[in-house]
């Protein structure tokens, strides 16, 4: 049988040619299009554990920003350059050093084709985030995969010795993902001075906001010295709860940021623009996420003590620990509880990738989890 919203529709666009206007008009009536999206929600939702979202945004701030902005959908433009400028003053460095892409995703991306511009290759650790050596592989780039050390740490010497003459671009993912590591701030910093001279090095801090260790540091005070070869990306995906809205920005030289504005669009929705432009001055409700975050974390990483499973101390808003158990079987096992957790990670096919739900969920998969296997 065909699916109900299909037959509406191909009868609206079929009788469209006969009937014009009469169906216009009946096309544009509240009742048929609000019918039409009832029947898009679907009902039962899983509980989603799976990609590192954001159980509770966008904020309530947000979501008024964004209802005030409906009525300008209309138009190019959206708030000009004030999002960049905020940004910039939140980071301490020039509206020059900023740009917006659509989700970090769209940044990961053009970095890979700057990377990918001239034949070369590029420094990655091993597991990580992969969307911009992705990117830059099908450009024909050569991918360097450095694994983690024996803790599960980026090793930043490992990477140090796999960059070759044509290495173009190093990539450090920091908080790591899927291993809710850091790097080391100084060693982070001094690698970052030293490979930098020469060439492009990525620092992806999706995950920046989650983190509480006196030991990481983010690399922005290197883009507000004026360092020329070193990228930052950023996302309102995770903390703000934007991962359905698009936003991401990058911090670099201007030089640098002028290059990745000719190989990405940078074009997000009026809507987005002012619902980031209000969550980054909402500090209330990033507090919240953080607060609701670790007490999640603190369930899972508990469960993972009591039990004996080994786990990597999380600075994110997952958790990445060993089951044991094949990590499809317990993929399955979990959605017949209707959790989603996260897919499988080479070289860990026994480990499990839980994002933070809300800690009333975390609980519940503790709870699925002990019946399961204790
Ligand atoms: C490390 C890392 N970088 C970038 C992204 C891309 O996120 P977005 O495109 O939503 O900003 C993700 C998404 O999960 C991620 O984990």
């Amino acid at each position: 049988m065909l699916n109900p919203v299909m037959n509406r529709r191909r009868l609206l666009w079929g009788g469209a040619s006969l009937a014009g206007a009469a169906l216009l008009k009946e096309m544009s009536g509240t009742r048929l299009i609000s019918s039409a999206v009832a029947e898009i929600t679907a009902p039962m939702e899983p509980i989603r554990m799976s990609s590192n979202e954001n159980p509770y945004g966008p904020s309530q701030l947000a979501i008024e920003a964004m209802q005030g902005a409906f009525s300008k959908s209309n138009l190019y433009g959206g708030i000009g350059n004030q999002l960049v400028d905020l940004l910039a003053r939140i980071e301490g460095v020039a509206p020059e050093n900023v740009t917006i892409s659509a989700g970090s995703g769209e940044l990961l991306q053009a970095a890979g084709v700057l990377a990918a511009w001239e034949p070369g290759s590029i420094v990655s650790p091993y597991p990580t985030f992969g969307q911009l050596v992705r990117a830059a592989e099908v450009l024909g780039s050569e991918i360097i995969n450095v694994p983690v050390d024996e803790k599960m740490h980026i090793d930043l010497d490992a990477m140090y010795a796999a960059i070759r003459p044509d290495t173009r671009m190093i990539y450090l993912c920091n908080p790591n993902n899927p291993i809710p590591s850091i790097i080391e701030k100084k060693a982070l910093e001094d690698f970052v001075r030293t490979v930098a001279r020469d060439r492009l090095v990525f620092i992806d801090e999706a995950y920046y906001e989650y983190v509480d260790n006196p030991e990481f540091s983010s690399m922005m005070p290197l883009v507000a010295e004026g360092l020329n070869n070193v990228i930052i990306a950023r996302t309102a995906s995770k903390i703000h709860g934007f991962a359905g809205l698009r936003v991401g920005m990058g911090y670099a030289h201007p030089d640098l940021i002028a290059k990745l504005n000719k190989v990405k669009t940078g074009s997000i929705s009026v809507l987005s623009q002012y619902a980031a432009y209000v969550a980054y001055q909402d500090m209330e409700f990033q507090d919240f996420s953080r607060a609701r975050n670790k007490e999640g974390l603190a369930i899972v990483e508990g469960m993972c003590d009591e039990l004996g499973l080994r786990y990597i101390k999380s600075n994110a808003n997952f958790a990445f620990f060993e089951t044991g158990i094949d990590s499809e079987t317990f993929r399955a096992a979990m959605r017949e509880h209707n959790i989603m957790v996260g897919r499988t990670f080479d070289p860990y096919p026994t480990w499990a990738r839980v994002s933070m739900a809300k800690p009333e969920e975390m609980a519940y998969f503790v709870q699925t989890y002990k019946k399961l296997y204790t």
